[in-house]
């Protein structure tokens, strides 16, 4: 059975439908399509009563939890205090979407060689998708909170970080086809502060 967290199911006005289609609930394990992933995200962070009560902002670091865990797709809720941002990371070959519930986000998307391609802006109601090879940084560089809504399918696949880690050290390894690092963390883990701290070393 899909794990679903109370914000979805608390009362009849949350119910799941019709913001979680079926084959987000399913327990056959599968992969959901970019669309459905990005529609998701952006029904999910368009209705505020489902994650409003839920979202928190620490200012130590990335706040965020689980809000559906099925055989073929996760969903987090996360909140992001001024200045906090991830590590550059993909998603382990996952599709996966991301939509901007209040506040704005910025997204650096790089290359498999780690160098930066370009910065995109997302603001309230913006919703991405994107595909298993996709690598970014996600960061709140404005004054205000924001909140994301993000889902990847198929679910908690490990993700790879960025070999080295800071801007300079990335630029030093354009052209290189560095090779990816694979630590045991899910794709949100990325999008949640003290882990990727603490994982971003690790291997296996
Ligand atoms: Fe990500």
């Amino acid at each position: 059975m899909p794990l679903l967290h109370p914000a979805l199911v608390a009362d009849p006005a949350r119910h799941v439908e019709p913001f979680v289609p079926t084959e987000c609930l399913s327990d056959e394990p599968g992969t959901v399509d970019l669309a459905t992933l990005r529609d998701l995200t952006a029904a999910l962070a368009g209705v505020p009563r489902i994650w409003r009560p839920v979202i928190h902002h620490r200012p130590d670091r990335r706040w965020y939890t689980r809000l559906l865990l099925s055989a073929t797709v996760e969903v987090w809720l996360i909140g992001w205090y001024p200045g906090q941002q991830t590590e550059v990371h993909d998603h382990g070959g996952a599709l996966g979407a991301m939509a901007v519930a209040e506040g704005r986000v910025e997204e650096d998307r790089y290359d498999r060689n780690w160098a930066i391609t370009r910065v995109r802006e997302h603001v309230t109601g913006a919703a991405v998708g994107f595909g298993a090879a996709h690598v970014h940084r996600v960061a709140n560089r404005g004054l205000e909170v924001a909140t994301t809504i993000h889902a990847y399918s198929p679910p908690e696949l490990p993700m790879r970080f960025a070999p080295a880690q800071s801007d300079a050290d990335v630029r030093a390894v354009i052209g290189t086809a560095v090779p990816m690092t694979a630590v045991p963390m899910t794709a949100v883990a990325a999008h949640a502060g003290q882990d990727v701290a603490a994982g971003a070393g690790a291997t296996r």
